[in-house]
């Protein structure tokens, strides 16, 4: 297996075309290594979840390239893109994103669907999955019958069912109060140390990014503002001068 989890070069998104184009990810280029947790912070509208998108395989780069796990997304045909995003990776999206009609269960089991399980298969990762996040006795509940801490982790739940090796999350705890927050962020913790995920992990509080990270990128104007890590981030906001 390749070293590095995610290797991006020159990457590049714009979205729409001429006059109306938006330039959002600017040329960026970075290393994660297979295992490490980044936290990704940046204003409101400066491409975080753009950046996930285009990991996720959900999106495609304008240019520049993307290697997950030794492979290039941007060359994948969408037949091998639908592949990676079964077997390789798993996103948590912004907001919770559960299908209101269907049970915690069935949520779960969704991302299984299209990979050719048997019921039974599935009926038993989306139980486990449920499990690790510690809600095996609301599995037959429905998401307007859960509180948010526990709709979250339903979310964290089907986006770890296929157990990936690349976990995207987008504002994980961003609904929740913070004793919640902390409970989700522990479970999540708990389960990508004991399976040595990678993790990229969008956020807007700083205080998270620090307790969670092995390292922190923030992106503005459309880069990376900076690569430190969180040792040597923290040491540079402990030196700064108040204006
Ligand atoms: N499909 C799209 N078409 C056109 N513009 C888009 C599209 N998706 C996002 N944008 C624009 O790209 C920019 C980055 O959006 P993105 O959702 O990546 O921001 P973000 O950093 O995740 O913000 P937030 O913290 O508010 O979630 C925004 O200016 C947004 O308006
Ligand atoms: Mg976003």
């Amino acid at each position: 297996m390749p070293d590095s989890a995610l290797e991006l070069a020159n990457v590049v998104k714009t979205y729409g075309e001429g006059s109306v184009s938006i330039p959002v990810l600017k040329e960026i280029s970075a290393t994660v290594a297979t295992g490490e947790r980044i936290a990704l912070l940046g204003k409101s509208g400066s491409g975080k979840s753009t950046l996930l998108n285009l990991l996720g395989g959900l999106d495609r780069t304008t240019s520049g390239s993307i290697s997950v796990f030794g492979s290039r997304l941007d060359e994948f045909t969408s037949r091998q893109m639908a592949q990676y995003r079964l077997e390789t990776v798993g996103i948590i999206f912004q907001g919770y994103n559960l299908l209101s009609m269907k049970t915690a269960r069935e949520n779960v089991e969704l991302p299984l669907i299209f990979g050719g399980f048997s019921a039974r298969d599935r009926r038993a990762a989306a139980v486990k999955a449920l499990d690790a996040v510690g809600l095996c006795d609301r599995l037959d509940h429905k998401p307007t019958e859960l509180s948010g801490g526990e709709q979250q982790r339903v979310a964290i739940a089907r986006a770890l069912v296929n157990q990936p090796k690349l976990l995207l999350a987008d504002e994980p705890t961003g609904n929740l109060d913070s004793s919640t927050a902390d409970e989700v962020i522990e479970v999540l913790s708990a389960y990508v140390s004991e399976h040595a995920t990678t993790v990229v992990l969008v956020t807007h509080d700083d205080d998270l990014a620090e307790r969670f990270s092995d390292r922190i990128l923030r992106i503005q104007d459309g880069q990376f503002q900076d690569n430190l890590s969180v040792a040597a981030s923290t040491e540079a906001d402990n030196g700064e001068v108040a204006p």
